[in-house]
């Protein structure tokens, strides 16, 4: 949520500004620039829209030595101009961009602050007056002046302040926003993530929570806010900045999509020997095989992931599996088991709601498990144990290959766990042969994308709203199908558990509304062919993906026979393409859909 980049020591503007662009996927609703040449001229430039807006309204003259900038997603004022970072103090001293929420912000306004005249509507406004404010009642140096401030602020942060008295210096401030600090050879860079200044440098520290840094083109001093000072080790950022790139593609979401096949083979790679036996981290299987109940928590389609895995894990483990919204847990604990063991789902590993419910779970003193495409991610950091999804960058804000890793690598977890356990059903189950089928199967959907198009193009142009219908684990991937097509085309779309569609909601089925039905479940295929005539007797437009053994020949898709617990790795390929081509077809930015942010770091 909102991305930060800023430098010191090197030519600022264009550094920042493709930093920003690769950081878009934070938040795309305005965008803002701070530069300083270190020769008395500084130049402040904001614009609303995207990255290439602010671009746009840069002249050549506008060039620094010192940058910060910013993308935003707004949470506090609506995007513009002046709601747009960084933010300045009355004075024209102080330069703050900030990504995060302060939570007392009315309060420190009205009580440090009711002479300020304010230019936004915004929460960080509040800090860059408090800390010019300080700096001035106090005499206080910038960087002290900032850390008085600090004190008096509760919310979630990661600050790049500017003092233009002592420009030569980028202040830092993290508090449970991400925060990387990059280092260069007679530069330093500061940003959301890694991958945004890959081409910079591949050197890097991760700032923790309470950190405060003080940085200049050769020097980068690291406090706690009483002022000792911390020392963090730099390491070596291993990503290859081409795996974040579009390459020939015109949007990362069907690079994406395209990548899952290889996914799905570098998962097998990385968690089975060549002789077929599963290698998880034994302290991971014991401490799940200990439990009498796994808690998945997550967020949106990794939520809906949970919920493909709690099938997979019930049936190889016997252990029983909740799946729980983060953001509803997290206030509303359930009574828990006598021996809980949490896991949170999560590709960008910063989640704020799933990180509540984290926080509550290291208080109980209960272990836990993050799955997550981010090494070193807050909740990585912060749960007990950490497995990889190893897809790669995911960078379009639809999370596609992260859904089905997070699947595959569950179904991992609990082949792990259950042989451990000696259930037979493990035992037997050959997970590394099904997922290669499941990468044929994938691939074979991706090379037929042109029929799915098609199927786009027919029923999905110009409809209002659409359903998705299945059971069992189809109802599952009829949730995250439903969630794919409406956030990135903007068709309202709802997935339903296909026979309880006729309990109320089958009143807005009418002519020509789409109802894609999945049908993969042994147990109740025929019974979901009948819900689709009852949808068609009232005028539906009906897409059926269905597994090849319970296939007609009428059918739209017909999907390669996985095994059924693994089947939503390939059912919701279909799906994800099927929203692809919704969006693209309607001219609309896939990769970037309306009011979106890929990492959602505030509650
Ligand atoms: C939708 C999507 C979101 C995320 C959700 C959780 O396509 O990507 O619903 O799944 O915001 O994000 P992570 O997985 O990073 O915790």
């Amino acid at each position: 949520m909102c991305g930060i980049v800023g430098i010191i020591g090197k030519s600022a503007r264009d550094v920042v500004l493709n930093g920003l662009k690769k950081l878009e996927y934070r938040g795309y609703d305005s965008a803002g620039i701070y530069l300083n040449d270190l020769n008395g001229h500084e130049y402040l430039t904001k614009a609303v829209g995207r990255i290439k807006n602010l671009e746009d309204k840069l002249s050549d003259n506008e060039q620094g030595l010192v940058g910060i900038g910013h993308t935003r997603w707004a949470t506090h004022g609506k995007p513009s101009i002046a709601n747009s970072h960084p933010h300045y103090s009355s004075d024209k001293r102080f330069y703050l961009v900030h990504n995060g929420v302060i939570e007392n912000y009315a309060e420190l306004k009205e009580k440090y602050l009711s002479d300020v005249s304010f230019n936004s509507d915004t929460d960080t406004e509040v800090v860059v007056q408090l800390i010019a404010k300080i700096a001035k009642e106090k005499c206080l140096s910038g960087f002290l002046a900032f850390k008085e401030a600090l004190k008096l602020i509760n919310g979630s942060y990661a600050f790049l302040l500017v003092d233009n008295k002592e420009p030569d210096h980028i202040f830092i401030a993290k508090n449970k926003s991400p925060m990387m600090l990059g280092i260069g050879d007679g530069f330093n860079i500061i940003a959301s993530d890694a991958i945004s200044v890959l081409d910079q440098t591949k050197l890097f520290i991760d700032l923790q929570d309470g950190d405060v840094a003080d940085v200049t083109a050769s020097a980068i001093n690291i406090e706690d806010i009483a002022g000792n000072h911390i020392e963090r080790k730099p390491y070596l950022v291993n990503i290859d900045p081409n795996s974040a790139s579009k390459g020939t593609y015109e949007f990362y979401m069907l690079k994406e999509i395209d990548e899952q096949p290889s996914v799905m083979r570098r998962l097998s790679k990385e968690y089975f020997n060549d002789d077929a036996d599963v290698k998880v981290d034994a302290n991971i299987v014991q401490s799940v095989a200990q439990s009498d109940r796994i808690y998945i928590l997550a967020a949106g389609t990794s939520y809906h992931a949970g919920l493909v895995g709690k099938n997979i894990i019930e049936k190889y483990t016997d252990i029983p599996v909740e799946v729980g919204i983060a953001s509803e847990f997290g206030y509303h604990f359930p009574k828990l088991s006598k021996k809980p063991f949490f896991i949170f789902l999560s590709q960008s590993g910063e989640t704020a709601d799933s990180r509540v419910v984290l926080k509550q779970v290291n208080q109980l003193g209960l272990p836990s498990l993050t799955i997550t495409n981010v090494a070193g991610s807050t909740l990585s950091r912060e749960a007990t144990y950490t497995m990889l999804l190893k897809a790669g960058p995911e960078i379009a804000v639809a999370s596609t290959k992260a859904y089905t890793a997070q699947v595959a690598v569950q179904a991992i977890l609990a082949k792990a766990v259950g042989e451990y356990l000696k259930i037979a059903a493990a035992i037997d189950f050959d997970l590394k042969r099904q997922l290669a089928l499941v990468a044929e199967g994938m691939q074979e959907i991706v090379d037929g994308k042109e029929k799915i198009n098609s199927l786009a193009k027919k029923y999905l142009a110009t409809t209002r709203n659409a359903f998705y219908i299945g059971r069992g684990v189809d109802y599952a991937v009829a949730l995250e199908g439903a969630l794919k097509l409406k956030e990135v085309s903007y068709i309202q779309t709802e997935g339903f558990a296909a026979a309880e569609l006729k309990h109320g909601t089958i009143a807005l089925i009418e002519k020509g509304v789409p109802v894609v039905t999945l049908i993969n479940d042994p147990a109740t295929a025929d019974l979901t062919r009948g819900n689709i005539q009852e949808v068609e007797s009232r005028g539906a437009n009906v897409i059926t993906i269905v597994a090849k053994k319970f296939a007609k020949a009428t059918d739209d898709i017909i999907l390669p026979d996985v095994d059924y617990y693994l089947s939503p790795l390939v059912t919701v390929v279909p799906a994800q393409l099927l929203a692809y081509y919704a969006s693209k077809n309607k001219g609309l930015d896939v990769d970037k859909p309306r009011n979106l942010a890929k990492s959602v770091t505030v509650e």
